[in-house]
């Protein structure tokens, strides 16, 4: 299968690689590259790991037209109001009859109803496993595991950067010590206030909302609380009292309809959501047939997003 890449950062390479060292029982190739500011670069053989870009195409159609791939990967830059221009990539790409995968979560976190519905009149697949839970299975879990179940709400620690961020400080280093951790990780978004500030897990919890609740919530429609006025002292005085603080996502269903919530929460150490520490991340799914499912993965980094990716490209190579 021809796969083409739009975004080739910290993702797009680790995907690269895998697909790579996957390639004698799985024949998929890249074919093509899109990137904002290193250039475009195509080959119908396949491309290296490190190919040679040249001029960028002029527009998301062009890339598209000349590429002329089965599958095509978004993964651009994360922008969680609206999730532009990563919404209109996905439509060119499902407009010219062409298969989807993301782990980019603006637009399942905006435009998820529209996206799926533009997929199905296409008669196309539009895949997004590694959008919440860096590649490990959620939505695949639920569509495949748990047939005639309903979702009616969940619990998730889901911004990796915000925990590591207040891991740091707890150890007495500042909030740009945090994040810098982080960056280094490949973990935090382009934009880290977006994980600061609550956008990321936001954006995650709509996700979540629309896909398997069915809602039509976008990341202004949760109440957002960010860790920014959460002080070293406030962290140490807590662990002295065996307490820790994490942002956590909420999403239930209340009288006047889904209430999304994401905030920095003050749990016992001995907590099961504390126990999804470093870039761990841990989602319980409440459903009404199935009590509390918990999901975790014990720090993902971003070979386990590409995985993601890998997943929903073997499934759809399935469907054809
Ligand atoms: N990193 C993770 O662990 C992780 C985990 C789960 C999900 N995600 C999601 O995966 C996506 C990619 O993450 P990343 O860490 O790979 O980001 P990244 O390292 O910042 O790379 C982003 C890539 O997108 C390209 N790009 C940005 N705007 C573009 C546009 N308008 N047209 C074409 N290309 C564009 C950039 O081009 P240039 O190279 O020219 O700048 C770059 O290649 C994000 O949506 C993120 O939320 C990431």
């Amino acid at each position: 299968m021809r796969v083409a890449l739009i975004g080739y950062g910290n993702v797009g390479k680790a995907f690269a690689r895998l697909l790579g060292s996957k390639h004698s029982s799985y024949p998929f190739r890249i074919v093509a590259i899109h990137t904002a500011r290193h250039g475009t670069a195509y080959d119908s053989r396949g491309l290296s790991l490190h190919p040679e870009f040249g001029a960028p195409a002029a527009s998301i159609e062009e890339f598209l037209d000349r590429a002329r791939a089965d599958v095509a990967v978004e993964i651009t830059t994360l922008n969680p109001e609206g999730g532009e221009p990563a919404v209109s990539h996905i439509k060119a790409a499902l407009g010219r009859h062409i298969h989807v995968i993301t782990a980019n979560k603006g637009p399942i976190a905006n435009a998820y109803a529209e996206l799926s519905a533009d997929a199905k009149m296409a008669q196309v697949e539009f895949r997004f496993e590694s959008t919440v839970m860096d590649g490990t299975p959620i939505f695949n879990n639920v569509r495949n595991n748990l047939p005639g179940v309903k979702i009616l709400g969940f619990t998730g620690v889901l911004n990796s950067t915000s925990k590591i961020v207040l891991a740091a400080m707890k150890r007495g280093l500042s909030l740009a010590d945090g994040i810098k951790e982080a960056q280094t990780l490949g973990i935090a978004e382009a934009d880290p206030s977006y994980d600061l500030e609550g956008w990321d897990a936001a954006a995650k919890a709509a996700a979540i909302a629309n896909v398997l609740m069915d809602a039509r919530a976008t990341p202004s429609d949760v109440e957002r609380r960010g860790i920014g006025d959460i002080t070293p002292d406030d962290l140490i005085d807590l662990a002295q009292n065996h307490k820790t603080m994490i942002p956590i996502a909420r999403g239930e269903l209340a009288a006047g309809g889904l209430r999304l919530q994401v905030r920095p929460e003050v749990v016992d150490d001995t907590d099961l959501l504390a126990g999804a520490s470093g870039s761990s991340n841990l989602l319980l799914l409440h459903t009404d047939l199935m009590g509390t499912i918990g999901i975790i993965s014990i720090n993902p980094g971003v070979d386990q997003t590409a995985y993601g990716l890998f997943s929903d490209l073997i499934d759809i190579a399935k469907s054809l």
